[in-house]
C-alpha cells in the first residue's frame, strides 16, 4: 500500500532577488492557506531573517563540510540551524559545476547538515550529454550511493531528495512528467533495496523550469513528491500558484 506523503515545495532563489521581493513573498506565503503543502523558502543568506517565524519552512542554498574555523566566505550548518533554517540545498548542479563539488563533498555536506538537525535537500540529476547517452539511472545512482556509503540509509528518515536534470535547469525545457516519473520511481526502487520503509517515505522534489502552468501535471505523478522551484519561486504569485498544485 502506497504511503500519502506530504508534498514539498522548495523556492530556491540562488543569487536573487532583495529585501522588497523577500517581505512581499513573506506577506503572500503568510495570507495563503497552504496546510497541506510544506513550503520551503530558500533565499540568499541575508535575507533568511525576512522568513524566519512566519510560519514556512526557511533553508539555506549551501553549507560548509566543517563546524567552524579558517573557511573565509563560508557558513556552518550549525549557523543556519541558530538562524532558524530547518533544511538546507546540498549538491546543487550550480555547485557541482561552479565550484568542483564532487560526490564525496556532497557527501561530507550532508553529513554535516544532518549532525545540525538540518534535512538536506540532496540535488542530484544528470547533464544533457549523460541523458543523451542513456546512462541516466547509473548516473544518479552514482550521486545517490555516495551519500548513502557516508550516512547511511537510515539517515534517508532525515533527507529529501531532489531530481534535477542538468538540461532542464534554467533552460525552459522541463521533463516530460512521463520522464520525471521515470527517474524518480527508478530513485524509490534504487532506494527500496537497502530499505523499503524509508524508501516509501522519502520525498522526492523534481526540479528543472517548474512553473504555474506546468507543475499541477509534474506533481500528479505517482512518485513525484513537489519540487525545487528557482526562476518562479521569484514571483511571489507564481510560486503560490506552484505551492498550492502540489496541495491538490
Ligand atoms: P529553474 O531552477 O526552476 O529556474 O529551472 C531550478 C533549480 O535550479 O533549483
Amino acid at each position: 500500500m502506497q504511503t500519502k506523503r506530504q508534498p514539498l515545495v522548495a523556492g530556491n532563489w540562488k543569487m536573487n532577488g532583495n529585501a522588497e521581493l523577500a517581505a512581499q513573498m513573506q506577506a503572500v506565503l503568510s495570507e495563503a492557506e497552504l496546510s497541506n503543502v510544506d513550503v520551503l523558502v530558500c533565499p540568499p543568506m541575508p535575507y533568511l531573517h525576512h522568513f524566519i517565524g512566519a510560519g514556512f519552512n526557511v533553508g539555506g542554498q549551501n553549507l560548509s563540510e566543517f563546524e567552524s574555523g579558517a573557511h573565509t566566505g563560508e557558513v556552518a550548518g550549525r549557523m543556519l540551524k541558530e538562524a532558524g533554517c530547518s533544511h538546507v540545498i546540498v549538491g546543487h548542479s550550480e555547485r557541482r559545476t561552479d565550484n568542483g563539488e564532487s560526490n564525496t563533498l556532497v557527501a561530507d555536506k550532508v553529513a554535516s547538515a544532518l549532525d545540525q538537525g538540518l534535512v538536506p535537500v540532496l540535488c542530484v540529476g544528470e547533464p544533457e550529454s549523460i541523458r543523451e547517452e542513456g546512462s541516466f539511472f547509473e548516473f544518479v545512482a552514482a550521486q545517490i550511493d555516495a551519500v548513502v556509503e557516508k550516512v547511511g540509509i537510515a539517515n534517508f528518515a532525515h533527507i529529501v531528495i531532489a531530481y534535477e536534470p542538468v538540461w532542464a535547469i534554467g533552460t525552459g525545457k522541463t521533463a516530460s512528467p512521463e520522464q520525471a516519473q521515470d527517474v524518480h520511481a527508478f530513485i524509490r526502487s534504487h532506494l527500496a533495496k537497502m530499505n523499503s520503509e524509508i524508501a516509501e517515505k522519502i520525498q522526492i522534489l523534481y526540479g528543472g523550469s517548474v512553473k504555474a502552468a506546468n507543475a499541477g501535471e509534474l506533481f500528479s505523478q505517482t512518485d513525484v513528491d513537489g519540487g525545487l522551484i528557482g526562476g518562479a519561486s521569484l514571483d511571489p504569485q507564481d510560486f503560490l500558484k506552484i505551492c498550492l498544485a502540489a496541495k491538490e
